[in-house]
């Protein structure tokens, strides 16, 4: 049986263990408030081939003003021999800069003290598909983040009516969309979809749907693996105005390497009497 002493004693080693736990736990909290972190608002960005891209990269500081000081920023891609781009001691660095990206990088010299380190890539080709790392290093912490860019063709289709037919038109997709039409009802209705494609092997869609009923609004999808175009179509007297949107898909069939990570730090608090 316990003696009174034993228990004060057992009630003081409880005490200060929960104390000690107390102040691990503030301390911990107060460093990750000076924590920095490196981040993207879009690590899955789907380009338009031959368009320009931005890849969005910045180092985000919880509670440190804007002026960062010894901005160093590189840009790699992985599998590829040298860098994408580098900006390092206050100038650029590209000696080692691939080929492939030579004159079509720029970074926003002027966003850099703000942590901002986008990088905008002019013309996508095909080959600039895959894994790129941004990697910060500055007086207000850095790190690094993975944006895993894709490509594809698409554009707006344009719409015309005539005799009846609403014809969709749009010049450039890849890879080949399908075509769904459908009423403001949602119900699908039967279009006539076909396909050319060009010397690169993007396709222009042309999609008919018969017997409009004049004033009503329609729904055109043009949708592939990696974008979805939805263009509401209404058709007044003979004149017809189609608006569209783009949605780009989440991961579809990406290396495992791209998905988060997830690290759970387990705080054990050991006591033995
Ligand atoms: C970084 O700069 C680019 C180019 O000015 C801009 O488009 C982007 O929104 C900026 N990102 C952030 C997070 O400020
Ligand atoms: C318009 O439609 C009518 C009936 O559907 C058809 O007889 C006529 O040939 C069409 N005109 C044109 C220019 O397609
Ligand atoms: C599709 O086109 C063919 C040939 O032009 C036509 O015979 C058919 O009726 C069309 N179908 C629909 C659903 O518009
Ligand atoms: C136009 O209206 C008629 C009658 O309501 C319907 O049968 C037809 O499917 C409609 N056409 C389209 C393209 O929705
Ligand atoms: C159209 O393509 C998308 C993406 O490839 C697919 O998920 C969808 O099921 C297709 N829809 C039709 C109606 O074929």
């Amino acid at each position: 049986m316990a003696t009174f002493g034993q228990i004060i004693f057992a009630s003081m080693i409880t005490l200060i263990v929960i104390f000690s736990a107390l102040i691990i736990l503030i301390l911990a909290l107060s460093l990750s408030g000076t924590l920095s972190e490196v981040i993207s608002t879009n690590t899955l960005p789907v380009a338009n081939l031959g368009e320009d891209q931005l890849l969005s990269c910045f180092l985000s500081t919880k509670g440190q003003p804007a002026g960062l000081t010894d901005v160093a920023v590189t840009w790699e891609k992985t599998g590829l021999t040298g860098l994408v781009y580098r900006y390092q001691n206050g100038a650029l660095d590209l000696a080692d800069q691939n080929s492939q990206f030579k004159g079509r990088t720029q970074l926003f010299l002027d966003a850099l003290t703000t942590g901002n380190a986008s990088l905008l890539l002019r013309g996508v080709a095909r080959s600039d598909e895959g894994e790129y790392t941004c990697s910060i290093s500055s007086s207000g912490g850095g790190g690094k983040v993975n944006i895993y860019l894709r490509t594809a063709a698409f554009s707006a289709p344009t719409f015309k009516f005539t005799n009846g037919t609403l014809a969709a038109e749009a010049s450039r997709w890849f890879p080949k969309p399908n075509v769904t039409w459908s009423n403001y009802d949602r119900l699908i209705l039967p279009g006539n979809t076909s396909f050319t494609s060009n010397s690169a092997g993007i396709f222009s869609v042309v999609s008919t749907l018969q017997s409009i009923n004049v004033s009503d609004t329609y729904t055109c999808r043009m949708e592939n693996d990696l974008v979805t175009g939805i263009s509401t179509v209404t058709v007044a007297g003979t004149d017809v105005s189609g608006n569209t949107y783009f949605t780009y898909s989440a991961a579809s069939s990406l290396p495992t390497s791209t998905y988060l990570s997830l690290t759970t730090s387990v705080l054990y608090i050991y006591y033995v009497t």
